[in-house]
């Protein structure tokens, strides 16, 4: 069983036509690792134009979606629609969409069933705040927010997990190696326990906060850790060496 290395670029509201399209383009002509899979999540104005731009080895996300295929829900963008401009993925549960927007693990686990079931794969996304690791809650949060997703997926192949914990997330603070391992393992084991053995084992879990080209090398040896979902470092060139970080 191997679980193909998976590398996200979340660029939150990040960017311009202009610049993007001339980030991608850098990125077209990079020497990419071919066995790990590259998923860029691109703010919705946008979705269509990155997606031509883009070679098509790289596939394109959306960094959310409403839980209804269509009607009146002002500012809200559907499964539906993603695909239309030809995303592949929908990231789901940022920790900015959960403490920002408010969202609730219960909106969040619909949004997820309607994507699987609209055919986008989801990287959906846990974690824990600064208060909930000191106050000893880690596993607690991660397992409740896992649980929420897990009763809405029926078929886990086009299911990604991506821990970040939200204290990591644009702090410069990147999780330890061991850190992130510890509760990837413990995520893993939470699959075995309540959803399956083989989920367990097929399911990618990937890191995300404060990744950058510094620290990936050392975090992608970590056996539970199977790729990352990145922000700030995946508008900047050094995202290709994230790409390859897996040797
Ligand atoms: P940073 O890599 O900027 O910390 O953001 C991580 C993140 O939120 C990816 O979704």
């Amino acid at each position: 069983m191997t679980r193909k290395f998976f590398v996200g670029g979340n660029w939150k509201m990040n960017g311009n036509r202009k610049a993007l399209t001339e980030l991608v383009c850098s990125i077209n002509k990079a020497k990419i690792n071919d066995q790990t899979e590259v998923v860029f999540g691109v703010p919705a104005p946008y979705l269509e134009c990155i997606r031509k731009a883009l070679d098509s080895k790289f596939e394109v996300a959306a960094q959310n979606c409403y839980k209804v295929e269509k009607g009146a829900f002002t500012g809200e963008i559907s499964p539906a629609m993603i695909k239309d401009c030809g995303g592949k993925w929908v990231i789901l549960g940022h920790s900015e969409r959960r403490h920002v927007f408010g969202e609730c693990d219960e909106l969040i686990g619909q949004k997820v069933a309607h994507a699987l079931e609209a055919g986008l794969g989801v990287i959906a996304c846990i974690g824990e705040k600064l208060d909930e690791r000191e106050g000893g809650c880690t596993e607690e949060v991660v397992f409740a927010q896992t649980k929420v997703i897990a009763e809405n997926v029926k078929n886990w192949e086009k299911v990604v997990l991506a821990y970040e914990p939200v204290w990591a997330i644009g702090t410069g603070k990147t999780a330890t190696p061991q850190q992130a391992q510890e509760i990837h393992e413990k995520i893993r084991k939470w699959l075995k326990d309540h959803v399956s053995e083989d989920v367990s084992k097929c399911c990618r879990i990937i890191y995300g906060g404060s990744v950058t080209a510094g620290t990936c090398a050392e975090l992608a040896c970590m056996g539970d850790v199977d790729g990352f979902l990145v922000g700030g470092a995946s508008l900047k060139p050094e995202f290709v060496d994230i790409i390859n970080a897996k040797q």
